[in-house]
């Protein structure tokens, strides 16, 4: 791509926005404008953040106003992930767009479709990949130094977690699940260490347990909740994946479950190097585990630095790039195979039953 693309803007100015205003600076891109449903929000932000084209209630009037925008970030509650996406691409522009990709795997080739019609890059926010523990790891399994990954587990758990009670986070229609869709990063990072396999069968159930007990509110989002509002997602999942290579993947979502507290980890059983990633009280750990001549070697590495889960540097990959200067951290296959593998541990716990894929069709056994 020969052209720079160094002008963005951002559609949705709530928690996560900051972090896009800070990658995009890191990549020496200027955030020209914001868009929000919410004028007041949307004005703050942009004020607090000297965006110098404000902020606008539409797109369509963004562009009008700021025609030299080459690209968006999409960081709206997940619901609004496809229309404003798709209406990006159609556009012109190249889309940066939060996780999960979108409410489902079939919104999400919708996304991918117009992205290829118009000829534009369509990027997502799996910005757990950007740690530098996460980016150590995968570096060793591509220099062949973690051998074949036989099995893994994925794991984010939180004891009283719930974010936003009542409010978008907690109503299936807005966010298309509880914190199987929400904490998705721990299993896409296990996916991604192994190449993202395609799965065979999926077994999975979900639970409600604690789901309307405000005493099972989380920090993360608490002040856009609504005691009286919905909460008709599940509370916690944990499911079984058996993929056609012959590997297996156990996963673990919970905002709401009696576990000790918080953990986010994956941990890879291989056959040169054992892995266990863990990020937690801002500090990524990565400790590897090998035989050597009858000795078991351990080693702890520590990544200090890198505070906020690769949230800063996930924006920055993108316009690197478009620029040509990185290789892309997510690649749209991916988040559609994603989606596909969360659509089917969602089927697997409606319909208490393992489901099988084939040819990405799911069948109930
Ligand atoms: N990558 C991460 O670690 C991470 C963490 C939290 C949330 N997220 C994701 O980021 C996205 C946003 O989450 P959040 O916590 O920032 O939400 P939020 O509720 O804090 O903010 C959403 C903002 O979008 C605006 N908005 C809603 N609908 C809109 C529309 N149609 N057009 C324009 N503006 C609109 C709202 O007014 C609000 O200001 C979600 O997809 C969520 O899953 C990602």
């Amino acid at each position: 791509m020969s052209e720079v693309i160094n002008k963005v803007a951002l559609i949705g100015a709530g928690s996560m926005a900051e972090y896009h205003v800070k990658g995009y600076r890191q990549a020496e891109a200027e955030v020209v404008a914001l868009v929000d449903k919410n004028p007041a929000v949307g004005r703050a932000f942009a004020t607090r953040f000297g965006l110098r084209g404000g902020c606008y209630g539409t797109l369509g009037e963004m562009l009008e106003a700021h025609p030299e925008v080459q690209a968006v970030s999409v960081i709206t509650p997940n619901k609004f992930h496809l229309p404003l996406v798709t209406e990006a691409l159609s556009r012109g522009l190249h889309v940066f767009c939060e996780k999960p990709p979108a409410l489902n795997a079939a919104e999400t080739r919708e996304m991918a479709a117009v992205a290829a019609k118009n000829q534009r890059v369509l990027m997502f926010d799996l910005n757990n990949r950007a740690r530098l523990d996460a980016q150590y790891v995968k570096r060793q399994i591509r220099e062949g130094a973690v051998g074949r990954i036989n099995s893994a587990q994925a794991v984010w758990q939180r004891r009283t977690g719930i974010p936003g009670f009542g409010g978008w986070f907690t109503t299936k229609a807005l966010a298309g699940g509880g914190p199987l869709i929400d904490l998705l990063h721990m299993i896409d990072l296990a996916l991604w260490f192994m190449d993202y396999p395609e799965p065979e069968f999926v077994l999975a159930q979900t639970f409600e347990d604690f789901i309307h007990d405000p005493d099972f509110r989380g920090v993360w989002a608490n002040t856009k909740g609504d005691a009286n509002g919905t909460t008709d997602i599940e509370a916690a999942c944990h499911g079984f994946v058996r993929f056609k290579t012959g590997q297996v993947l156990y996963l673990h979502n919970s905002w709401a479950e009696l576990v000790k507290k918080e953990d986010t980890y994956v941990a890879l059983q291989a056959t040169g190097t054992g892995v266990f990633i863990r990020s937690v009280n801002e500090s990524n750990t990565c400790e590897l585990y090998s035989q050597e001549h009858g000795v078991s070697r351990d080693q702890c590495l520590r990544f200090r630095n890198d505070l906020d889960m690769g949230r800063t540097r996930a924006p920055a990959n993108f316009i690197d790039t478009l620029n040509g200067k990185a290789e892309p951290l997510t690649s749209v296959d991916e988040a559609i195979r994603l989606m596909e593998l969360i659509d089917t541990v969602y089927l697997s716990a409606e319909k208490s039953r393992p489901v099988h894929i084939v040819d990405h069709s799911y069948i109930v056994c």
